[in-house]
């Protein structure tokens, strides 16, 4: 029997290649190619997206995005813009465990009360296995039809032949095509039947969610292929041990990409947190030194995040430098700028930086809040509880306008703060009227506000051997 053809594929970024290598020529990541059955090819006619394909004036027509779906659940809806416009098709990636399967099969069954019957197609879960899930949940309903299947032709058919208001692929690789010789899971299975899906999305204008797995190094399996051909990348994360999850939205095609939906994991299944800001501030110790609350601003919600720092004595030749929550090359450059501007040595000090609740800070205003929580343990010196500090800082040391600053303050004021110390270019036109604004504006001058000690004092405390 004559050997069948094989290609070498990269299973990052899809390139085709005619020997196996080490390293992917193309996109240039290392172990990512497998061998494959080559798959024939034969004159190839695809399906048009749309049935018509003669060019259509912009103006023409009503505003597809009018009608959104609601998923029944606000947090999702706010991630996605508003909620589901028909048609797309959205990628839901995350660890395993971390809660995708419950968050679909509560959002399907909300959609299912509200707009008619869903398609929960489950390639990893027994039929029984969804059922005990959906009770346990509350989630029963005579709309929501589970489909055990993994074929795609299968699914193509009763997404056809059934009217469905929604469609949920859990997961992605799980499903095969007969059409392909290669296995499920492969980057040509996946590849081919999210395409498949996509077409059946745009064809019908039905709304498809599709459930991916997160490989170990914490990508998308075939993440630049998937996260290219469809609208909205979702990514549902958190600390496996903590209760809190987070919606995070990576892509979309139809509203802002900075929204974050916040959920608690229950017993009975996850539970919107309207109040992230008073769930972050639960537990906060009073009077310690290192810890400082930054209003952040992720999308358009405000949301009040402590940050901590310890710095202690290192024994170490090296000294220590662990960071979660924040960029940690953001913090060595802190650490350098609080040294070089301000005279603060960490050289000889062990550094542990937290952004407490198990958020991640990306934005640049953290920078302030970090650099005070870390002259705070240096110093030893407690920062007052209901000061609030916010900011971006330069490697001059000045402190930098950030945008928001009126949503920040009224957060703060909303939770008892009293005072916030914000860029000096931040305070125009703002009407602050329960909080004190401290506008700086370089972090020594931040320092010495946030710690109501006169610079020659603070200098002496950090000359002692
Ligand atoms: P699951 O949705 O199966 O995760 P994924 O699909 O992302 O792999 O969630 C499984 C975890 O969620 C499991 O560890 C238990 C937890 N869980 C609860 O704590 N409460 C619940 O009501 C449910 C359904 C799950
Ligand atoms: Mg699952």
């Amino acid at each position: 029997m004559a050997k069948p053809k094989t290609v070498y594929v990269c299973q990052q970024c899809g390139a085709i290649a005619a020997r196996w290598a080490g390293r992917c020529a193309a996109c240039g990541e290392w172990n990512t190619i497998v061998e494959e059955i080559a798959v024939e090819e034969g004159p190839h006619i695809r399906p048009s997206l749309q049935e018509s394909t003669c060019p259509v004036p912009l103006t023409a027509g009503a505003s597809p995005c009018g009608e959104r779906l609601s998923t029944g659940l606000r947090e999702c809806d706010r991630v996605l813009g508003g909620g589901v416009v028909p048609g797309s098709l959205t990628l839901l990636g995350g660890d395993p465990g971390i809660g995708k399967s419950t968050l679909m099969l509560q959002a399907s069954w909300r959609v299912a009360g509200m707009n008619g019957r869903v398609l929960y197609v489950s390639g990893e879960e027994s039929f029984d296995q969804m059922r005990l899930r959906a009770s346990r949940l509350g989630a029963m309903s005579d709309d929501l039809l589970v489909f055990t299947e993994t074929s795609l032709e299968a699914i193509r058919s009763e997404i056809v032949a059934g009217a469905y208001s929604l469609a949920v692929i859990d997961s992605i690789q799980s499903v095969y095509s007969s059409q392909l010789p290669a296995l499920p899971g492969s980057i040509g299975q996946v590849r081919e039947c999210a395409n498949e899906f996509l077409r059946i999305a745009k064809g019908r204008n039905l709304p498809i969610f599709l459930v991916g797995h997160v490989t170990k190094d914490g990508a998308i399996a075939g993440p630049r292929l998937l996260e290219h051909l469809v609208d909205t990348v979702l990514y549902f994360e958190g600390e496996g041990k903590q209760a809190l999850r987070i919606l995070r939205c990576v892509k979309n095609r139809f509203g802002s990409t900075h929204e974050i939906g916040v959920f608690e994991m229950t017993q009975s299944g996850l539970r919107e947190v309207e109040n992230p800001s008073a769930l972050f501030l639960t537990e906060r110790p009073k009077g310690i030194s290192g810890s400082v609350v930054i209003p952040s601003l992720e999308g358009t919600r405000p949301l009040l995040v402590e940050v901590q720092a310890l710095v202690s004595d290192s024994h170490l030749g090296s000294p220590r430098r662990t960071v979660t929550g924040v960029n940690p090359n953001r913090v060595s450059l802190l650490l350098a700028i609080l040294e070089k501007r301000a005279g603060l040595a960490f050289s000889d000090k062990d550094v542990f930086v937290n952004v407490v609740g198990g958020v991640f800070l990306e934005e640049p205003a953290t920078d302030l809040t970090l650099a005070l929580a870390l002259a705070s343990s240096l110093l030893n010196v407690a920062i007052d509880p209901r000061r609030a500090a916010f900011g971006e800082v330069g490697l001059a040391g000045e402190v930098r306008v950030v945008d928001g600053a009126r949503q920040r303050i009224a957060e703060a004021s909303k939770f008892g703060f009293t005072e916030c110390i914000l860029p000096r270019g931040c305070t125009d036109d703002l009407d602050a009227a329960n909080v004190a604004l401290a506008p700086v504006g370089d972090v020594m001058e931040a320092i010495q506000t946030a710690m109501e000690i006169p610079y020659g004092q603070r200098k002496a405390q950090t000359d002692k051997p």
